[in-house]
């Protein structure tokens, strides 16, 4: 039986931190009270103009194959999920591995799940680990997020930040992923969107993110605890024998809500939101490798990553670290 297994974890996170002070010091008509009292949020990571997701991309999949003990051109396969690429083509998996200095010839490419991103990845990734066709995966979630923010609109501006986590997926015959589920309801893409595109050189439409909170909020709070119950269920696990709940990191008081559902103490779920702020595809694998990196999260724990973004998209991947 093959396995895909997390052989080692990384991130990045640029800059410094963003207070909500520093929001309001640049011009935001928000408060410190607000934010927190909404989402949990205290501070985020914006990249400075230069930096775009493959730069982002890169340096936390150094941490990874380095925390793997793997060199880069160990990697048969790259899989970036993003939605701020740095450019329409090519991908940024493409960019990634040219920038890893990789030369194997490996498949590279981009998944658009937008906050589901990395659980898409990582999906796929395990399906091609355990069809015997790929051996070593890497799977990055990477978003400059701030670049497509209306910094005039307080309702959604203060909510996301900008970073990168990167996994590298192994062929093992240790239990890795126990269980994998992924969804998506294309009727629901009004109410989280970046609802424009170029054309003959142009903007075409709107090209900042638009979103109906209340209906998110909603929305993600039953699917999160809809597909932790599913994947649990596939993996012959009860979610009471969980070591590790990792959500999506949106809002606390989604986490909070979802933990509720699922019957789990908040002690048990990683929660980065109020540091990263939503980072979008990268908040998942940000979030496990903080948690590996400061050892809440050792071997052979049991760990539910799961996700849900515009799309609307969801899934989840239930695993034995
Ligand atoms: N600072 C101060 N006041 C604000 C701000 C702000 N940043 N933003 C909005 N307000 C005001 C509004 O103008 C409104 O004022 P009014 O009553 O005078 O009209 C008031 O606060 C309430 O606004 P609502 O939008 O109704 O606030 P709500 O309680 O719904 O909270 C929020 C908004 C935090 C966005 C919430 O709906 C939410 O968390 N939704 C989930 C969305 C989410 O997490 N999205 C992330 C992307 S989706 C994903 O990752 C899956």
């Amino acid at each position: 039986m093959i396995y895909a297994r997390i052989a080692g974890t990384g991130s990045y996170l640029p800059g410094d931190p963003v207070t909500n002070a520093d929001l309001v010091s640049r011009g935001i008509e928000t408060s410190d009270d607000w934010i927190v009292e909404r989402t949990g949020i205290r501070s985020r990571h914006l990249a400075g103009p230069d930096i775009g997701s493959s730069e982002l991309a890169r340096l936390a999949s150094e941490r990874a194959i380095s925390a793997a003990g793997l060199v880069p051109d160990d990697i048969d396969l790259i899989i970036v999920a993003t939605s701020t690429p740095d450019y329409i083509f090519p991908s940024t998996a493409t960019l990634l591995q040219a920038k890893l200095g990789i030369v194997n010839g490996c498949a590279a490419f981009d998944v658009q799940a937008v906050c589901s991103g990395f659980i898409y990845g990582l999906t796929v990734a395990e399906k091609f680990i355990r069809s015997g066709s790929h051996r070593r995966a890497l799977v990055v979630g990477a978003e400059v997020f701030s670049r497509i923010l209306d910094w005039s609109d307080r309702g959604t501006c203060v909510l996301f930040g900008d970073g990168a986590g990167a996994v590298v997926l192994e062929a093992s015959d240790k239990p890795g992923i126990l269980a994998s589920a992924l969804h998506a309801d294309g009727s629901h893409h009004p109410i989280l969107c970046v609802p424009g595109g170029v054309a003959a050189g142009q903007v075409v439409g709107d090209p900042f993110l638009r979103m109906d909170g209340q209906a998110v909020f909603k929305f993600a709070v039953k699917v999160l605890g809809d597909v932790a119950l599913e994947v649990a269920e596939a993996g012959r696990m009860k979610l009471g024998d969980l070591d590790w709940l990792i959500p999506h990191q949106a809002n606390v008081r989604i986490l909070q809500a979802t933990a509720k559902r699922l019957g789990l103490a908040m002690d048990r779920v990683i929660t980065t939101v109020d540091r990263h702020g939503n980072t979008s595809a990268a908040s998942i694998p940000l979030a496990l490798d903080l948690a590996v990196r400061d050892g809440r999260i050792g071997r052979g724990q049991r760990v539910l990553l799961e996700g849900v973004g515009g799309g609307f998209t969801w899934g989840a991947a239930l695993l034995e670290f």
